[in-house]
């Protein structure tokens, strides 16, 4: 068979293109944050991971021009050898100190760290991967690249039950999103810290979604809980409260060394650019600074999350700024989100494997930035679908199937 058979036999994207229901890759002109430009059009952003909306805070952008003048675009290099600048470790310095950790390490995006970080220790002879169910396709793979032996649980429970009827783990890593990316729900994160009492496994915490949002001045989950003595690694990106591209991972000074010098997607990957390290750090001291863009974070996320509730909207159990609007079938996710950028709101869609089969979800969040106005021109879009589509109103002690959910009715609306 020619390797690229199924790219040829691939219509997937042009099908759902034809039925004019085609999410992904929109193409902005133009950002201020809150608000994007889309066909020409302003529309409201409830898309973005940009939760404290600092891309376009005064202090930030100009860190990152500032940047480009003294060291240009691009490192042209690795950190390893050629591309290590100050700034690199300027960051490292303030991440470890805000974190609580010993260390941290930067990486070119947090992608790139989750990827490499597990590749690298889940390699460790006799090393064995306990890996939420939940967790993020860098996580995942991850753990894939290591081919350690993997171990998927479901919540801590199921983490429990497996650690019983295992022998002591010696080499034990425990991985874990903070909060799930797709529906907002935080870990509980307090009984995996028990577990590892208990257990003595190592624990490595991805709280991308947490980070400049919960705890201390945006320490994130593990700080909000009081538990990050207890997580050895802590990971998070600057692609989302720090408004920027990169990660980091932080723990105890031996063990960042060694990833330092270790982990490929550090070495054999060039470094962080000057003006995504810049924003990063400025993100950040803005973020420990400003205590009022957390104050009108969590006003926007109760007034809207209070709002498509009392619509009929069930959000799934979030208690973060991303508001997830459950769907259940694919098809009607995609339709939303084409009706609502017709009205004027950008949301995007979250199908499997991003979340399970047969719960679609449409994902929104609200960041600092939104106006009264603005939220409430998308709750009246969100009412106005919730008309269309009465079959959104489901009751959340009993989800729909995706064989349970009236297709039917969809071909009805179509005609
Ligand atoms: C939970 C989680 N971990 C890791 C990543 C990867 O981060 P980055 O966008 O910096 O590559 C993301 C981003 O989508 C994420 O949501």
């Amino acid at each position: 068979m020619d390797l690229f058979e199924p790219c040829y036999e691939w219509h997937d994207a042009e099908l759902v293109k034809a039925a004019g229901v085609y999410p992904y890759f929109r193409v902005l002109s133009a950002s201020e944050g809150p608000v994007v430009t889309v066909d020409g059009r302003p529309v409201v952003m409830l898309g973005s991971n940009n939760y404290l909306g600092l891309t376009h805070h005064p202090a930030v952008l100009r860190a990152a021009h500032d940047a480009i003048d003294r060291y240009g675009t691009g490192c042209t290099g690795s950190r390893f050898l050629n591309g290590n600048i100050e700034l690199h470790e300027s960051l490292e310095r303030e991440l470890a100190e805000f974190t609580g950790k010993e260390a941290a390490l930067v990486f070119s995006s947090g992608f790139l760290a989750n990827f490499g970080v597990l590749g690298l220790l889940g390699a460790t002879e006799g090393c064995v991967l306990f890996s939420e169910a939940g967790n993020h396709a860098s996580l995942i793979d991850g753990t894939r690249l290591s081919r350690a032996e993997v171990h998927v649980f479901d919540g801590p429970d199921d983490l429990a039950g497996q650690l019983s009827t295992q022998p002591e783990w010696r080499h034990a890593l425990v991985v874990t999103d903070a909060v799930f990316s797709m529906t907002g729900k935080v870990v509980d994160l307090k009984r995996l810290v028990e577990l590892r009492r208990k257990h003595h496994f190592r624990l490595y915490v991805d709280d991308a979604h947490g980070f400049g949002v919960l705890g201390r001045q945006g320490r994130g989950v593990t700080d909000a809980l009081g538990v990050t003595p207890e997580v050895d690694l802590l990971f998070a990106t600057f692609s989302k409260s720090l408004a920027s591209l990169g990660g980091f991972v932080a723990g105890e000074r031996p063990v960042i060394d060694y990833l330092r010098h270790k982990v490929r997607t550090v070495i054999f990957s060039a470094a962080l650019p000057p003006p995504s390290a810049a924003a990063a750090l400025a993100a950040l001291r803005v973020m420990r600074e400003d205590g009022s863009l957390f104050e009108r974070l969590w006003e926007n996320v109760h007034f809207f999350r209070e709002g498509v509730e009392k619509l009929g909207y069930y959000t799934m159990g979030s208690t973060t700024p991303i508001v997830p609007l459950f769907v259940g079938s694919e098809s009607l996710a995609f339709r939303l989100c084409r009706d609502a950028l017709q009205m004027g709101v950008f949301a995007t869609p979250a199908i499997f494997p991003a979340v399970p089969l047969g719960q679609a979800l449409m994902r929104t969040s609200v960041i600092p930035a939104h106006t009264r106005a603005q939220l409430k021109k998308a709750l009246e879009v969100f009412a106005t679908l919730m008309d269309r589509y009465p079959v959104l109103r489901v009751d959340s002690t009993h989800l729909p199937t995706a064989e349970e959910m009236d297709f039917s009715y969809l071909f009805e609306q179509s005609a």
